[in-house]
């Protein structure tokens, strides 16, 4: 069970987490986030636990976004710690006051390192998962006759980054195709088996696909890729801040992230975990000033000059998480999902893209809802019903995708359901 938060303890958490003992002014220390109280009683308080979460983000009640897929919203401290972060350059721009905040990027990377059980050593913080999945894509020394091996429902970024880069660098890129529904785990480890051949150097997937969110077996490819000395890459812009990652467990060669996404962090920071296997095949796509403090990141995290604000509130964010209960936050979302999953598929004529199978999903869920136009159906829900949800365009699984968080209720998983069945029968 999660461990209560106080209210004290929620200021506690994020005067310490933006390390208020530091400050040279105790005026910015002194602006504690205005957070309500979570029960004491931690997750055992069910919905009224549930509910105190929700107060922590300042959208509106009422209100309804089932959209962490693209972007979740920042908690009431993560916003106080950017906001104090952000203002106290600007109060005090001198190198005195940016040199208490070099430290801080440390301690975000021990943050990080801490939520994937991986050691700061191996942590290089980035802007964005795109960002993260292209460092590796263009830090490694790939040449003709070598192979990437892809699946072809990857992001842009770890996908047409490959196809871009295989033009240039003269490799090739093999993909594997995506099947719908989701075939199970068996099915992708033996076509990621078959496909590796003695010239592949990097395996390369998604650990929960963006378009229908199926989760892939990232253990056991990372494992597959291991036993034939091929380097994996596991995209983890879906899953970070949504399952509870060990990366101990995953194995994988590189991991990534981004902090605007399941995190809940602030916007424009991200992460890129490598091996220490890997370090010393991936070449700097930047070389500039202000590297990082340890391992990898001496050499490779010389980005120039950085917003550690960005940083700082990224680490609130995770600390957020982590005082909910990660196990409890993963379990939120399944449940949130599996309600969602059934109710949409007792629609007639919704045509669900997503498994109904739990190992393979999480919580993106895509449908079509029969012959409406998703895009007046994304609308009405708007402002009609106040939900916000996207819409999947062309001809490749089209309709909606709902991605609910911690964040959201099952009345709003019902009230989304209803309201897309209503709208079913009625029309848009
Ligand atoms: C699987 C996956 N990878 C990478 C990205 C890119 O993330 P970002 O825009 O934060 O770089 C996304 C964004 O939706 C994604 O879904």
């Amino acid at each position: 069970m999660s461990q209560p938060v106080s209210r004290r303890a929620f200021t506690r958490l994020f005067t310490a987490g933006g390390s208020a003992a530091l400050f040279t002014n105790a005026a910015w220390a002194a602006q504690a986030p205005q957070a309500p109280a979570l029960p004491a009683e931690g997750v055992a308080a069910g919905e009224r636990f549930w509910t105190a979460v929700r107060q922590q983000f300042v959208m509106p009640e009422g209100f309804t976004v089932m959209n962490a897929a693209n972007l979740c919203p920042a908690s009431r401290g993560v916003l106080d710690t950017l906001m104090r972060e952000t203002r106290s350059v600007d109060v005090d721009p001198s190198p005195n006051n940016r040199a208490r905040l070099y430290p801080e990027k440390e301690k975000t990377r021990e943050a990080l390192a801490a939520f994937l059980r991986a050691t700061p050593e191996d942590i290089i913080i980035t802007r964005n998962t795109s960002e993260s999945n292209n460092m590796v894509s263009n830090g490694l020394d790939l040449k003709p006759g070598d192979e990437v091996l892809v699946h072809a429902d990857n992001h842009p970024s770890n996908l047409v980054a490959w196809q871009e880069k295989a033009k240039r660098f003269g490799f090739t890129v093999v993909t594997v195709a995506q099947k719908n529904p989701h075939p199970g785990a068996a099915y992708y480890e033996e076509a990621f088996a078959k496909a590796i051949t003695p010239r592949t150097k990097v395996l390369a997937v998604t650990h929960l696909t963006s378009t229908v969110g199926d989760r892939m077996p990232v253990r056991a490819l990372c494992r597959i890729a291991r036993e034939r000395g091929v380097l994996s890459l596991v995209d983890g812009a879906q899953t970070l801040g949504l399952l509870d990652i060990d990366l101990t467990d995953i194995q994988p060669d590189f991991y990534t992230g981004s902090a605007h996404k399941w995190p809940c962090g602030a916007r424009e920071c991200g992460v890129l975990y490598v091996s220490k296997a890997a370090q010393s095949r991936l070449w700097p796509s930047i070389y500039s000033a202000y590297p990082g403090a340890v391992g990898f990141s001496k050499t490779f995290e010389s980005f120039g000059q950085r917003d550690e604000a960005t940083m700082i509130a990224f680490r609130a964010a995770l600390e957020f998480q982590t005082q909910i209960g990660r196990k409890a936050v993963e379990a939120r979302s399944m449940a949130l999902t599996t309600q969602l999953v059934d109710g949409l598929s007792k629609i007639s004529g919704v045509k669900m893209w997503t498994a109904p199978e739990a190992d393979r999903r999480v919580a993106v869920v895509s449908f079509q809802p029969g012959p409406l136009d998703a895009n007046k159906l994304a609308n009405a829900l708007y402002e009609k019903e106040r939900i916000g949800v996207t819409t999947r365009g062309g001809q490749d699984r089209p309709g909606l995708r709902v991605s609910p968080h911690f964040y959201n209720s099952p009345a709003e998983v019902d009230r989304l359901v209803s309201a897309v069945a209503r709208y079913m029968k009625t029309g848009v």
